[in-house]
């Protein structure tokens, strides 16, 4: 079987583009690999400074991904400042990553270039922290979004520079991007959905917020009596991810002919989404009443991590010398 691992960073609702991009396959996934899922709430430190906050979102994307169907009985599932491992890797790798690896990665330059005053250190060296996520289990796939491929190639970068600065511990890990879900446009029609553009669609926020979010969701301006192309519209482009073949075409049929408004769209996007998210936001109300439970599946999948984590790191020690005999 073979392994994946993935995480989430615990900084706010969870959108469309998590779910479709990564959420949903990491759940679909269970059955047939061996999976390591987690919550990167070491990278969300680089952008919440909140404590009380902190620890609500860690526990809320926990309740997200359970109530989205993840089994903690067949994925391992923690959190990442559970196991120091993470951070003592990240800095051992770090003493190989060359600057320039890291100078040029995109998100610390959109961070920046969207005028974030003063960038810390974290954020500059946050897919060094990313590496050694993925190392510590030495998985095969990683399935993520394609806005994270740039992160797994340097991850890539900096196993090769460690096996061949002390020998073979990393096996180089591959991205596991499906096509279909790769890169989901947010409401503005023009980015990648995510919470630093502000466009995007929480599909567990209550009904007026969701409402108000897919509302928002900007089109062209051709009038409503007018014939309209579904493949050029963000709303039938969502549509499409959670309906049938037969509802597709449907809807497909009334853009074409005319006489129906980006609103009417809207709303049956609206409707679609309500339907499709129903059973897991009655199941995130049932797990919201018992975060003991919570607490006890994030607690045992991390005693389970660090089984894996600890192997490595012991071949890490050996390698570099951290250990005596
Ligand atoms: P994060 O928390 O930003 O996003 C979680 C997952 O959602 C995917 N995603 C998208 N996919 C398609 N279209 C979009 N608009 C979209 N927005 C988000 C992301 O690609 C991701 O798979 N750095 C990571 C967290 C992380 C990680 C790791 C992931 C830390 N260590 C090790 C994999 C392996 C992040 O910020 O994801």
């Amino acid at each position: 079987m073979k392994r994946i691992l993935s995480g989430i960073q615990s900084s706010g609702t969870p959108h469309l583009g998590n779910y479709l991009g990564a959420m949903k396959n990491h759940i679909e996934m269970q059955k047939d690999h061996e999976c390591f899922i987690f919550i990167a709430d070491l990278h969300a430190l680089t952008t919440v400074r909140d404590p009380e906050k902190m620890r609500s979102m860690i526990r809320e994307i926990a309740i997200d991904y359970l109530a989205l169907g993840l089994d903690p009985d067949k994925t391992v599932f923690f959190r990442q400042s559970d196991l120091p491992e993470h951070s003592e890797l990240a800095w051992i790798l770090s003493t190989v990553t060359p600057l320039g690896l890291l100078e040029r990665a995109h998100a610390f330059k959109d961070a920046t270039a969207k005028g974030m005053k003063e960038p810390s250190t974290g954020l500059f060296t946050y897919p060094v922290l990313m590496a050694a996520d993925i190392l510590l289990y030495k998985p095969d796939l990683v399935p993520v979004g394609k806005d994270q491929k740039q992160h797994i190639e340097i991850a890539r970068d900096i196993a090769e520079k460690f096996n061949n600065t002390y020998g073979e511990v990393f096996p180089l890990p591959d991205p596991y991007i499906p096509d279909q879900s790769a890169y989901i446009i947010g409401t503005d029609g023009k980015h990648k959905m995510s919470k630093s553009y502000g466009n995007v669609i929480e599909f567990f926020a209550d009904e007026k917020t969701l409402k108000k979010q897919v509302m928002s969701i900007v089109t062209d301006s051709t009038p409503m009596q007018d014939p309209k192309d579904p493949a050029k519209c963000a709303v039938y482009k969502l549509y499409a991810y959670f309906a049938t073949p037969e509802e597709q075409k449907t809807l497909a049929d009334k853009y074409k002919k005319g006489g129906f408004g980006y609103g009417d769209a809207k709303k049956i996007l609206l409707a679609k989404l309500l339907e499709y998210f129903a059973p897991y936001r009655q199941k995130r109300i049932e797990l919201q009443s018992d975060l003991g439970y919570i607490d006890t599946v994030l607690r045992e999948g991390a005693k389970k991590a660090r089984k894996v984590a600890n192997k490595t790191m012991a071949e890490v020690r050996e390698k570099t010398g951290l250990n005596f005999k």
